[in-house]
């Protein structure tokens, strides 16, 4: 196989060379098969490592070569049809006819080596069982159960903001701040005693990222999977922990194991799915801070009218490309027509809602970060029935980053050069590794 390397962005880096045998923009040579005659050319994805908030050339030429392209990823067998428009991936995601349950059965082509979710995780049950589990955690993600962390969340952020500001600069926001929070507010949400965190931490960091290798990370799995079992046995909580009132994620799921509406594999696989959910935030706060400290008239202006940074942070979480490539896949249950391509029973079709942020009939000038723009209908908690459970947490622990950022460090600014900042290498998550600060 060739090892050409994607083109398009300066500073991307091809993970594995030896998989993507065509650049993007042309078609892969010898995979014309009878079967494929008549259907789009096939693009090979590679995994690419890329900086900052730099939206992945690959994706830009699928979205500009039409509605539903088809693409071959690093990792499993065959090839995927892949949906980018608006109003496609709502219908999509929203369509019973394309079913998470049938994707299990599947090696269906992939960014990860790994395969993340274990087989019962909600990410890949379909209605009604699906509704079922997700309601059995259902009162740690309302409005009123976010908003019962929202104190606890102030507290903890600001014991991290008042040390980094008795230690003083330069120090490094994700180590001191951005990653240390979104654990502390998960593991407070999930019933996780303070001994715990760091080694959770470690667990998800090894889950989120290849770069480790797929043993690692199924290690880590499994030693997470263990620990929730072992939790889930002992009926959620454990001596010493605060609480009583038994709404952390991990007493409601022992709950519903002991009621018979889950069962306990899918009780393991929800929590670990919602631990490292949890700290998505890590990341995706700390691309709302590069993008801030990289564009000072923006934070100027959340300083000057904080009552822009409800719509500023909808238009941030719109505008980061969170994650690298695509999530999980959903398969054609019947055949289904979508913008006029005919998708087969059998077929395997990812949507990407990264795609659907910068769709211009929508949200119009796509590429520019616009804290005007209203309304402001971005997926990028998802849509349908797997919307993003935590998305709600997420907002909150969004706000209050930054209203810290804003509020608490006047003359915030990069210590170093933004050149020398780091972006995971290997990550499904996007974000920087670290962001040495100084104010
Ligand atoms: C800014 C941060 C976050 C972003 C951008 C994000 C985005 C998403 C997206 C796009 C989906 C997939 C929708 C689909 O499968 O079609 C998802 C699912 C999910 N997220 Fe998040 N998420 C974030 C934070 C969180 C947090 C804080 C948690 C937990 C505390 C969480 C837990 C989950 C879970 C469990 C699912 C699977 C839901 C299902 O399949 O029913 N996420 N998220």
């Amino acid at each position: 196989m060739s090892s050409e390397t994607t083109t398009g962005t300066a500073g991307a880096r091809t993970r594995t060379p030896d998989l993507a045998s065509a650049a993007p923009g042309c078609p892969v040579a010898g995979t014309g098969t009878a079967v494929d005659a008549g259907l789009p050319p096939l693009r090979h994805w590679p995994a690419i490592d890329l900086d900052g908030v730099d939206f992945d050339p690959v994706l830009a030429e699928l979205m500009a070569e039409g509605p539903v392209t088809r693409i071959r990823l690093p990792h499993g067998t065959g090839w995927a049809w892949m949906v980018s428009r608006y109003e496609d991936v709502r219908m999509v995601t929203g369509d019973s006819r394309f079913s998470r349950a049938a994707v299990m059965e599947r090696d269906v082509t992939r960014l990860a080596p790994h395969f993340i979710p274990s087989k019962d995780a909600v990410g890949l049950q379909d209605p009604p069982h699906h509704t079922t589990l997700r309601r059995a955690v259902a009162p740690a993600f309302t409005g009123r159960g976010v908003e019962r962390l929202r104190s606890r969340a102030q507290d903890m952020l600001g014991e991290l903001v008042d040390s980094m500001l008795r230690d003083g600069p330069p120090l490094d926001l994700t180590e001191r701040l951005l990653a240390p929070f979104p654990l502390a507010v998960v593991c407070e949400l999930m019933g996780i005693p303070e001994h715990e965190r760091p080694q959770m931490h470690e667990w998800t960091s090894l889950i989120l990222s290849s770069s480790a290798g797929a043993d690692r990370s199924e290690q880590a799995k499994g030693a997470m999977c263990g620990y929730f079992r072992e939790r889930l046995r002992a009926g959620g909580k454990q001596d010493g922990e605060d609480g009583e009132d038994g709404e952390d994620v991990v007493s409601l799921l022992a709950a519903a194991v002991a009621a018979g509406d889950v069962t306990e594999a899918e009780a393991v696989g929800l929590a670990l799915l919602i631990q490292i959910g949890g700290e998505a935030v890590t990341n995706n706060t700390g691309n709302m801070a590069y993008i801030l400290l990289t564009r000072p008239d923006l934070l100027a202006r959340l300083r000057e009218e904080p009552e822009v940074r409800p719509r500023a942070i909808d238009e941030l979480l719109r505008y980061i490309p969170h994650r690298n490539s695509v999530g999980l896949s959903r398969i054609a249950m019947e055949d289904v027509t979508v913008a006029g391509v005919r998708i087969r029973a059998g077929d395997p079709v990812y949507v990407s809602y990264l795609a659907a942020n910068r769709d211009p009939d929508v949200f119009p000038d796509p590429d520019r970060i616009d804290f005007d723009r209203d309304p402001n209908p971005h997926v990028s908690f998802g849509h349908g029935p797997h919307y993003c459970i935590g998305g709600l947490l997420a907002r909150l622990e969004s706000e209050l980053v930054v209203d810290a950022l804003a509020d608490r460090f006047p003359g915030l600014r990069l210590a170093v050069p933004v050149d020398q900042l780091r972006w995971r290498p290997g990550a499904l998550i996007r974000g920087p590794e670290g962001m040495p600060v100084a104010w």
